[in-house]
């Protein structure tokens, strides 16, 4: 048995948030933002609207497109940096009742942006070992929530949004998600890091003043791991599978910097109509990232039936990883 990626779907809230906006509220310009990362927009949750929301709305076009009876999903996995609730209930839980699915093993995972790799992992075993025949895998963020609007160096860079993809039993070999690589050092725990309102720092009055709940990253040192990481990991993964980058039809990095996506491109010999950017409207979503370009390429065309992605991620943890999946949804 084979695990296959069946149907992708995603959502996006409505508010934008420009770089000219980003301008009245940091000490930031359109032009820094432009050069230093590729991004132009990127779209705001509305404060009644949480992450379950978003990834509700997600999962429903996932489901539509799958055309299979909701009820026949055995398993929702939900990948997140910003839950709802802090430690419970889970998101997927919040999710599987909004979809109205119930009795179904319903759970979050925390890779930051590399959460929808990491879950594609989790899905294929699941699939494979014939444990579940339908896995719903979900990466939703409200990143707003949890990003401080007077911190130039990380405000400039997140956005909200929601994609989900459903992931299926299949007896035919060329629908398989043919490989999954997944990894991290926790030595470099502290380069992203929202320090406050864990164990560690349980919330009190002192780690609300040190504006410890919201997200912190050294970008720079971060970048440079990033890069290298990304690199060597596409490269073991073509090897390990007797692949070349000619054999992929889609590269699909996450969309933390343009910048950093051209370095791994160049690198690795990708031309850039192979390669899915969306990180100029949608800024970086994190564990949302891939999955909504998966669903922007596919809505734009420029996704078919049968085509090999090479999925490539980086993230907080430090966590990273690969995937190369076929496209397995039918029109
Ligand atoms: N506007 C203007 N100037 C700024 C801004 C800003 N928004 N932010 C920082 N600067 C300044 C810095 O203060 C610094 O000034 P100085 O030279 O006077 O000290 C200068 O710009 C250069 O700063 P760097 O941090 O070196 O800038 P860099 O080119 O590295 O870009 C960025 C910063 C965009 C954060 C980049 O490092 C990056 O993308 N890092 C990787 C992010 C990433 O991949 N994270 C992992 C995924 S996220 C997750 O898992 C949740």
């Amino acid at each position: 048995m084979f695990a296959s990626l069946k149907s992708i779907g995603a959502y996006v809230p409505k508010n934008i948030l420009t770089n000219q906006d980003l301008e009245k509220m940091v000490d930031t310009s359109d032009e820094w933002i432009k050069k230093r990362t590729g991004i132009e927009i990127r779209h705001i949750a509305d404060k009644d609207e949480a992450t379950s929301d978003l990834a509700y709305k997600a999962a429903k076009i996932a489901i539509k497109r799958a055309k299979i009876d909701k009820n026949e999903i055995d398993a929702i996995i939900l990948a997140t940096i910003s839950p709802d609730y802090f430690c419970m209930p889970s998101t997927a839980c919040l999710v599987a009742d909004k979809l109205g699915i119930t009795n179904v093993m319903a759970f979050d995972i925390s890779a930051a942006c590399s959460g929808f790799v990491y879950s594609l992992s989790i899905a294929k075993s699941f699939i494979e070992s014939g444990l579940k025949k339908n896995v719903l895998v979900i990466g939703a963020e409200k990143l707003s929530s949890i990003t401080n609007y007077h911190d130039r160096t990380t405000c400039v860079i997140f956005g909200d949004g929601a994609g989900a993809a459903l992931i299926s039993a299949t007896e035919n070999k060329e629908e398989a998600i043919m490989d999954v690589m997944a990894s991290s050092d926790g030595k470099y725990a502290d380069l992203l890091i929202t320090p406050g309102g864990g164990s560690r720092y349980p919330t009190n009055e002192e780690t609300l003043k040190n504006e410890m709940h919201f997200m912190k990253m050294a970008g720079n040192e971060t970048f440079k791991i990033a890069v290298k990481t990304l690199t060597e990991d596409v490269i073991e993964i073509l090897k390990r599978n007797h692949l070349t980058s000619d054999d992929v039809d889609r590269f699909i990095p996450h969309q933390a910097n343009y910048r950093i996506i051209e370095y791994v491109r160049n690198k690795l010999d990708f031309p850039k109509e192979r390669t899915v950017l969306t990180v100029a409207k949608y800024g970086n979503t994190s564990s949302a990232s891939i999955p909504m370009a998966i669903n922007d390429a596919y809505e734009n065309g420029n996704l078919k039936y049968g085509d090999l992605m090479l999925l490539d991620t980086f993230g907080g943890g430090l966590t990273w990883g690969s995937a190369l999946v076929k496209f397995a949804m039918k029109k």
